[in-house]
């Protein structure tokens, strides 16, 4: 890139935005003009952005960036606070805009301080008027149990967001890519442990579907995904995080329509981010291996609700690179502003310890032929992008 074409580009943004914006709190953009992966991200204030598994909402111009704010030392695993969000017009500068949605003191609140609050993702509902907020929910003291999603809403991008309600999904539907056959008869047992052969065959044949239809399915890591259309998806790790399940949400975002599929059963998938390029839908995931990284995948489908394909390992670095993901977990795929068919891949290098002190890692989706790779880069900018 050259400086010069950089600067000019974020100058028509700037100009365009402050004008739609007026007066955003979000952060002039100049003060830093490239992405440095792994590094602190001071914001406005000089404090390390705390806003991890986050993802990013465009709204008039301007970014908000949506994610878990941690606190130090092995507490800050668990929500103290609640979910962060910053305000950018540029990606590289982002100012605090606070606390969008904060847990609770009462201790009957789901969200009560202490529960597990991951991967807030926000998306405004144009029919409503209404920004709407999903995240893996866990209740306090119960440690991945739960396998709930939180709900909540505001009538305005940065909050407050009022918390609605949290559930188990597609309570009562059926997967519509699953056997009638498999539907009834003997309920298969559900064997320990995890990952067993024996468990790998009664996740195939649909084992916890069928024994969570009535009360709802299981989920833990989780992304949305808006289409061209205003059609919005929930992505998720379910079956005891054995396979993916893409649901489309109601016409006003706070629920389930039914319509909903199983993706990679039994592969293990976590962290899925989903984006589209020229009509087609393409899904970075990880494999299951808690806060520490493990090697990515990737797959296309030609619909949400269709059949995925795998891509394979989209990291194209040193062999420890792409079996850690450059020392990440995917959290979000952004499409690049003003670069049409460009991506930025977001993710998480956890600092499980002391959480607070947990990296990003953006990097451009590159492509090989209709394969989204990543590569390694230590500083760039938007107009790497060619
Ligand atoms: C990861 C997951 C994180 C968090 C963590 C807890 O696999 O992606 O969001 O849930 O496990 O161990």
């Amino acid at each position: 890139m050259t400086l010069r074409r950089e600067v000019r580009w974020l100058g028509t943004v700037s100009i365009t935005c402050a004008l739609i914006v007026g007066a955003s709190l979000a952060a002039e953009p100049g003060t830093t003009s490239s992405f440095h992966p792994g590094e602190l991200w001071p914001d406005n204030k000089g404090v390390h952005i705390n806003a991890h598994g986050g993802g990013i909402l465009v709204q008039g111009g301007t970014y908000y960036w949506f994610g878990e704010h941690k606190i130090k030392g092995p507490q800050g695993n668990s929500a103290m606070v609640g979910v962060h969000c910053y305000s950018s017009r540029d990606l590289y500068n982002w100012a605090d805009e606070g606390i969008a949605l904060a847990v609770s003191k009462d201790p009957k609140s789901d969200i009560v301080e202490g529960s597990i609050i991951e991967r807030p993702k926000v998306i405004y509902n144009a029919k409503t008027g209404k920004f709407v907020m999903w995240f893996h929910l866990e209740p306090r003291g119960a440690g991945y149990e739960g396998a709930r999603v939180g709900i909540a809403a505001s009538d305005s991008v940065t909050g407050p967001y009022t918390f609605l309600r949290s559930l188990r999904t597609t309570a009562g539907t059926w997967p519509m890519n699953f056997p009638d056959v498999l539907k009834s008869g003997p309920l298969p047992t559900v064997p320990i442990p995890q990952g067993s052969t024996a468990w790998l065959q009664a996740n195939l044949m649909g084992a916890i579907v069928r024994r969570d239809f009535k009360d709802g399915q299981m989920s833990r890591d989780m992304n949305l995904f808006v289409d061209d259309d205003g059609t919005a998806y929930h992505i998720t790790a379910s079956e005891e995080n054995g396979t993916l399940h893409i649901s489309e949400l109601s016409a006003d975002y706070l629920g389930f329509s039914g319509r909903w599929i199983r993706a990679f059963p039994g592969k293990h998938n976590e962290a899925p981010a989903v984006f589209k390029r020229g009509g087609k839908y393409y899904m970075i995931t990880s494999g299951c291996t808690g806060w520490k990284p493990n090697a990515a995948r990737s797959a296309v489908a030609d619909s949400m609700l269709g059949e995925w394909r795998t891509l394979g390992n989209p990291s194209r670095g040193t062999q420890a690179e792409n079996d850690t993901t450059f020392e990440s977990q995917s959290t979000y795929v952004l499409p690049a502003p003003g670069k049409p068919g460009a991506f930025i891949f977001m993710a998480d290098r956890w600092r499980p310890n002391n959480p607070v002190d947990g990296r990003y890692i953006w990097l451009p989706v590159l492509w090989e032929g209709d394969r989204p790779v990543l590569r390694w880069m230590k500083e760039w900018s938007l107009a790497d992008f060619k």
